[in-house]
């Protein structure tokens, strides 16, 4: 295997990284695999809140990966100052972790990219609708939005 020179790190980011950002996460990761670029893409996923840390992705999450032939391997923590020096680029899943994001980035020496996720849903932007509260049919309405927004996102990675 070759030197790999140019690694992109992404993170996704919701507000409890229990539910969406895990799954963005998940079904980015099986993109990439797919396309043989598992060495050049690092993927993450936080929260903008701290309530779950350590935990894993909601029960619904992972069934819903699962129904895709998806495995989530992910632990809950919270978005830090510290991440935008590490990663390229942050994916908000709605606005207003967009604007929780862009207020922690004020704060950080760090230089990632902030942008909405669903810029790259070929169907349109807008939220991610946190489905938290609502049923196994609006964790799919997810799991959609991530299988097909991934193209648009690994061509946008793949530009910058
Ligand atoms: P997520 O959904 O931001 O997609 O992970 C939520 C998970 C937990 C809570 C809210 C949203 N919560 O209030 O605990």
């Amino acid at each position: 295997m070759g030197v790999i020179t140019d690694m992109k790190r992404i993170l996704f980011v919701c507000l409890g990284n229990i539910c969406r950002s895990p799954l963005a996460e998940g079904v980015f990761n099986d993109f990439i695999t797919s396309k043989g670029l598992k060495n050049s893409i690092l993927c993450d996923s936080c929260g903008t809140a701290g309530y779950h840390i350590g935990s894993p992705p909601d029960k619904r999450s992972i069934l819903t990966a699962s129904n895709h032939g998806i495995k989530l391997d992910h632990q809950g923590r919270k978005l830090s100052v510290r991440d935008f020096e590490e990663y390229d680029y942050i994916f908000a899943m709605d606005k207003n972790n967009y604007e929780d994001i862009l207020a922690l980035k004020r704060k950080s020496v760090g230089n990632a990219k902030v942008h909405l996720y669903r810029e790259f849903d070929p169907k349109g932007n807008g939220d991610v609708p946190d489905p938290y509260h609502g049923t196994m049919d609006d964790f799919e309405e997810v799991y959609e939005i991530c299988s097909r927004t991934s193209k648009k996102l690994l061509e946008f990675i793949q530009r910058g």
